[in-house]
């Protein structure tokens, strides 16, 4: 039955041609990228869409990318989301209301905090983040975007994402002392500017599910086993497993670092298992490609072929991603400063 999904997948591509662009991100899983027009990370996804043609925009991932995507095309393209109800587990960790009342809080005694959201949030989190004089990052331009960010006012709130946030303060050599991680229980009550005063980062205490099962101590039993293996992993990984890494980086830099590998390297991947598996399987006959630990994200996979294939078959019927217009036109505001900024 999976051929034939393939069969329909490629017939209507075939009959379409410019005018439908189908995208997907690493960690979809093989059936489905072997489809994809145009494959990347977050950041090389959204900065695709601006160039696309296409009338419809197919989008492999999970909604923020998919939002992302709407915010970007012209009014004349339609992006669909195969599986709409595929979300991200760290995106829900940070809801409107919740900022709005961190950044009231951290704001009460005219200290200028300027938000910087991770690019995995809701498009309305990026409308307030805009509002504030913020912008986002992805995990390919982190540093860059904190730096940034930094030079900006008094200090800076990264969200949602803390590992992201502490890993990258790391490379810029921000010290510990000045960090904070804030407690938004209660509706942010126990947040305290004047209490925060001396601290320029503030972070989120968010985290991807996916990434928290990597552990320094799959590192260690690695490198006893195999002192020369390399180890490779997201930045979503607490700072305890990249500290030990020997790279870590954006699901595009992996991809790069197995490429660049030696020849009959063992690199162990941090990272989403589906991506993982495709690069074992890519490399198989020169380098042994192994997950540090095998993490599947549920909302990835919740994209098959079968529905892809539903999908195109349907696509003046599917459903259009759509933001509100007030919020998208904030939203884009942030994503076109980083799209500036890291041009
Ligand atoms: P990248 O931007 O590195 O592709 O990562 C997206 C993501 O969701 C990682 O969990
Ligand atoms: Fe979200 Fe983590 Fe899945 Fe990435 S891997 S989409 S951050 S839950």
């Amino acid at each position: 039955m999976s051929e034939a999904h393939s069969l329909i997948i490629q017939d209507i591509k075939a009959k379409m041609g410019g005018r439908l662009t189908i995208m997907g991100h690493h960690y979809q899983n093989d059936r489905v990228i072997r489809h994809c027009d145009l494959r990347g990370d977050s950041l090389e996804l959204a900065r695709k869409v601006s160039g696309l043609k296409s009338e419809f925009i197919v989008f492999c991932g999970v909604t923020f990318m998919a939002e992302t995507a709407a915010m970007l095309a012209s009014d004349r393209q339609k992006v669909i989301q195969p599986s709409p109800d595929a979300g991200c587990v760290m995106s829900d960790m940070a809801p409107r209301a919740l900022l709005d009342a961190v950044m009231r809080k951290l704001t009460t005694n005219g200290r200028r905090i300027i938000p910087l959201a991770y690019v995995n949030t809701a498009a309305a989190i990026k409308a307030v983040v805009a509002q504030y004089g913020g912008s986002v990052c992805t995990s390919a331009n982190a540093e860059t975007m904190l730096k940034w960010a930094m030079g900006q006012g008094d200090g800076v709130l990264f969200l949602p994402d803390a590992n992201l946030g502490m890993n990258t303060a790391n490379r810029l050599g921000i010290p510990e002392s000045k960090w904070a991680r804030l407690d938004i229980s209660g509706m942010a009550k126990n947040v305290d500017s004047n209490a925060l005063k001396d601290k320029n980062l503030l972070l989120w205490p968010g985290l991807c599910v996916v990434h928290k099962r990597f552990k320094p101590e799959q590192i260690d039993e690695i490198r006893q086993r195999d002192p020369d293996a390399l180890v490779v992993v997201h930045p979503e990984c607490h700072p305890n497993v990249v500290n030990k890494a020997d790279a870590a980086g954006s699901t595009s830099l992996i991809i790069n670092y197995v490429a660049q590998a030696p020849r009959e390297a063992a690199i162990y991947i941090g990272t989403e298992i589906s991506l993982v598996e495709r690069l074992a399987k890519e490399y198989r006959n020169e380098k042994l490609v192994r997950p540090l630990f095998p993490s599947l994200c549920q909302n990835m996979a919740k994209t098959t072929e079968e529905l892809l294939a539903a999908t195109l078959q349907d696509l003046e019927g599917a459903e259009a991603v759509t933001v509100p217009k007030d919020v998208a036109r904030m939203a884009t505001v942030a994503i076109e400063r980083m799209l500036d900024i890291c041009s």
